[in-house]
């Protein structure tokens, strides 16, 4: 008799403590704690995320920004840092500082400087560039249509620019994020663009924009932003057998402010008329998405077409220049010569070779 109470606690105390109930109960638990925090994710989302008030907004990523693995300094502790070191400066407390030029970083740029010469020199690019002949695109020679477009010459860098930018119809844009997580990160995000009608570019890329977008969002909040633009986005570079990266396979990137356009203005009419000719199928957008025009207040220009690093070419010249672009029908190529067309070529793989 006592041996079989004995046994049944036995039996009880086992059950109870068994493996599979342990983890069950953990299971439990940890469902419970993934549901309360997953409303009070939810809550907080609502409250102070994307749709609540600016202020528990604000309240919510300043809590972010505190637990944030990244920790940048918040803007306000940037100013003051700022207004400190301008009142040490007016004590006369801090010395302009130089920066220290390295002779090992110079000896390393004359050595890629020497062999990017080198490269060209010897390329059959190069030699095409002597004998004076324009760099050109023939769509026509790759698929039968008897149209021609000619880049522009990679020396005139803000013709290029300007090419690039009037034949994009998107853009990657880099600004800063503000939203939960990435707070205070370089973020992206694409838009469609149009810096003008097929014939009349204004060099100004203008976009069509719903504050739905959290990238949108956030560049309410700081419009500083850089778009970069591509000859990879066309047919361009794959018909040149250019990998998006060689140099040759043009990009600008445009750095500056976006800026709403006012609703009723001239200039609101005409980023309608030059948005649409491009993008028809954007007019139709929701009411309540508030989709306005905005564009880029372009302040710096940095152009990659060639090797050597990217130029700079000033606004003036970025506005004075014009692109070239698609000129029509023309004469189709004769066949001789269209063997000395740039195509499809093993070339590129030289210019990637890495550096000893
Ligand atoms: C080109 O655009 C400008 C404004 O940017 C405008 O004044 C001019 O009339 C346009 N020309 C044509 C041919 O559309
Ligand atoms: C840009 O859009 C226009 C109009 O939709 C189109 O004709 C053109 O081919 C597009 N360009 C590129 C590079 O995709
Ligand atoms: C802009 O103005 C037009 C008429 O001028 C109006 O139909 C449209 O709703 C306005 N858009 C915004 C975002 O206010």
């Amino acid at each position: 008799m006592r041996a079989a109470v004995v046994a049944l606690v036995l039996l009880a105390l086992v059950i109870s403590n068994s493996p599979t109930d342990a983890r069950r109960k953990g299971e439990e638990n940890w469902k419970q704690r993934y549901r309360k925090w997953k409303d009070s994710e939810e809550q907080d989302h609502l409250n102070g995320g994307l749709i609540g008030t600016d202020e528990a907004a604000a309240a919510k990523l300043h809590r972010e920004e505190q637990n944030s693995v990244y920790d940048a300094p918040s803007e306000d502790e940037l100013w003051r840092q700022k207004i400190e070191e301008k009142k040490k400066r007016q004590r006369g407390e801090v010395e302009h500082k130089q920066k220290p030029t390295s002779e090992i970083t110079a000896w390393h740029e004359e050595k890629w400087r020497r062999q990017q010469e080198q490269a060209v020199q010897t390329s059959p690019y190069f030699q095409r560039q002597k004998r004076r002949q324009p760099r050109d695109y023939h769509p026509e020679h790759h698929n039968g249509r008897n149209v021609r477009m000619s880049i522009p010459d990679h020396t005139k860098v803000a013709e290029m620019a300007r090419y690039i930018v009037h034949n994009s119809n998107w853009t990657a844009v880099a600004y800063t994020s503000r939203q939960p997580g990435t707070y205070g990160l370089p973020m992206a995000d694409i838009f469609s663009i149009s810096d003008g009608l097929k014939d009349n570019s204004t060099g100004i890329p203008y976009m069509y924009i719903s504050p739905k977008d959290t990238g949108v969002q956030d560049l309410a909040k700081d419009g500083r932003c850089s778009m970069i633009m591509s000859l990879s986005q066309s047919d361009y570079c794959r018909q040149e057998g250019l990998d998006p990266e060689d140099p040759r396979c043009g990009h600008v990137i445009l750095t500056g402010k976006l800026k709403t356009v006012k609703n009723g203005t001239e200039e609101a009419a005409r980023a309608e008329k030059l948005f649409f000719d491009r993008h028809p199928q954007l007019r139709n957008m929701p009411k309540d998405h508030k989709f306005r025009f905005a564009k880029l207040k372009i302040s710096q220009i940095l152009v990659q077409d060639y090797f050597g690093g990217p130029a700079q070419p000033t606004l003036a010249e970025y506005f004075a220049a014009k692109p070239e672009v698609s000129s029509g029908p023309k004469d189709p190529i004769p066949e001789a010569q269209a063997e000395l067309l740039p195509g499809a070529s093993s070339d590129s793989q030289k210019w990637l070779r890495p550096m000893e």
